[in-house]
């Protein structure tokens, strides 16, 4: 029962409307919507249904310019109102910013081999079409420092190198990457940096303009928990444009810089999910209200509730994620991905891994399996990981619940 008196995280978890006997672990891939909100969004839709032309044209909320909405999510990530566009996901986010960007033939692109296929996907199309040339650098499960990130990235660097794409947390791992430390040095080569930011909105306390980067996709579906197909885009300096992107999902691309900004070109883009951008402002409001501090605070605790129970199982060799020692703690997040076995070799068992998820899900209990290649970036053998989530709605009885089940399995 929720001690709604004594523990402030049971009056949040109890906002939520999850199936009882559900231990809901997999927030990385979408996340849940309040109760309040689910009715705020009942709410725009009838009020949007009910005069639908006056909503498009004039509603100051619900209207196809957006300003309201795009401020308030401004606010919340550390950014200029007219530096975001609101979105369906961090996969349209991402291919507005890789197929609007103005490549030239041989430009080169750093990314990794943790990155997720909505990156993958529109950097193809930038290759077979343009012809520019991506570079995919392995990374070690968990490294060992920052630095080591870091220097990855500077060694890739050639006089062709043109942009960094590479996630603030990697979908595989968890792995929290140096996102100012490498805007920084792109920075400071002229490279432009493209930052999918699908796990950090809602999870950590995020500033835009500190971050340093040009261009940062992300969702609002997931660890924000706001409503299905929402999600932002933020363009540094978009009033500018110093990158020249070119908006490619509009009504109005002939008017950027001649009338409209890009941001506004690339919101003015026909019927939008207006009910839904107008409750992900309010979603916003609701994680204010907890605190975003506070927020990162419970779920990178509750994140080292799950490493400290993996490596006690199957020793700290089993975590792909970061451990729990200081100099890492830089590189932890809300995600933890571990083999839970103490074998390193049952890894390349997909079958191994993906079995226990699946027995997990059956359970009530949903985790996720993941793929990767290993640190030496053999892409012929993937290693495999059982990825855990633990979000705001989560409490250390989940995590009980996920470790006595596993127990159970190898019973
Ligand atoms: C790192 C990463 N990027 C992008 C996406 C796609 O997110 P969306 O559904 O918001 O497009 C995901 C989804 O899991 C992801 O993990």
């Amino acid at each position: 029962m929720a001690d709604l008196a004594n523990d402030p995280w049971a009056g949040v978890a109890a906002e939520f409307s999850f199936v009882p006997g559900l231990t809901y672990l997999n927030t990385g891939s979408e996340g849940s919507m309040p109760r309040r909100l689910q009715a705020v969004l009942g709410e725009a839709v009838a009020k949007w249904a009910s005069s639908p032309s006056q909503a498009f044209f004039f509603d100051p909320l619900l209207d196809s310019k957006e300003t309201a909405n795009r401020a308030r999510m401004a606010a919340f990530v550390g950014a200029r109102p007219q530096e975001i566009v609101l979105t369906d996901n961090t996969t349209m986010g991402l291919a507005m910013v890789i197929i609007g960007f103005p490549w030239r033939p041989r430009d080169e692109v750093v990314t990794t081999q943790h990155d997720h296929f909505s990156m993958y996907s529109p950097l193809g199309v930038a290759a077979s079409r343009v012809g520019i040339d991506v570079v995919e650098l392995p990374l070690p499960s968990p490294p060992e420092r920052p630095a080591q990130i870091i220097d990855a990235f500077e060694a890739a660097i050639t006089p062709n190198t043109r942009a960094f794409c590479f996630s603030h947390i990697t979908f595989t791992t968890g792995l929290r990457m140096p996102v100012s430390q490498l805007c920084a040095l792109a920075r400071s080569r002229g490279i432009a940096t493209i930052v999918d930011g699908a796990h950090a909105l809602g999870m950590l306390d995020l500033s835009l303009h500190d971050l340093g980067c040009d261009f940062y996709a992300a969702s609002g579906h997931k660890w924000l928990n706001g409503p299905p197909a929402t999600g932002i885009l933020y363009i540094r300096d978009a009033q500018t444009n110093p990158w020249n992107l070119a908006a490619v999902i509009s009504e109005k691309s002939a008017s950027v810089g001649n009338g409209l900004t890009i941001a506004e070109a690339l919101q003015k883009r026909g019927e939008l999910g207006g009910p839904a951008y107008l409750t992900l402002a309010r979603t916003a409001d609701f994680a204010d209200t907890i605190g975003k501090r506070a927020i990162e605070t419970r779920i990178l605790t509750l994140s080292d509730i799950v490493r400290r129970r993996a490596a006690e199982l199957w020793g700290e060799q089993c975590l792909y994620s970061v451990g729990t020692a200081a100099d890492t703690d830089a590189m932890r997040s809300g995600l933890v991905a571990f083999l839970p076995s103490r074998d390193p070799l049952r890894a390349y068992d997909a079958d191994f891994v993906n079995g226990i998820v699946q027995t997990l899900v059956q359970r009530g209990i949903w985790v996720l399996c993941t793929q990767f290649p290993n640190a030496a970036g053999d892409t012929t053998r993937q290693m495999n990981a059982l990825r855990v989530s633990t979000s705001l709605y989560n409490n250390e009885d989940d995590v009980d619940r996920l470790f006595a089940a596993l127990r159970a399995i190898y019973d």
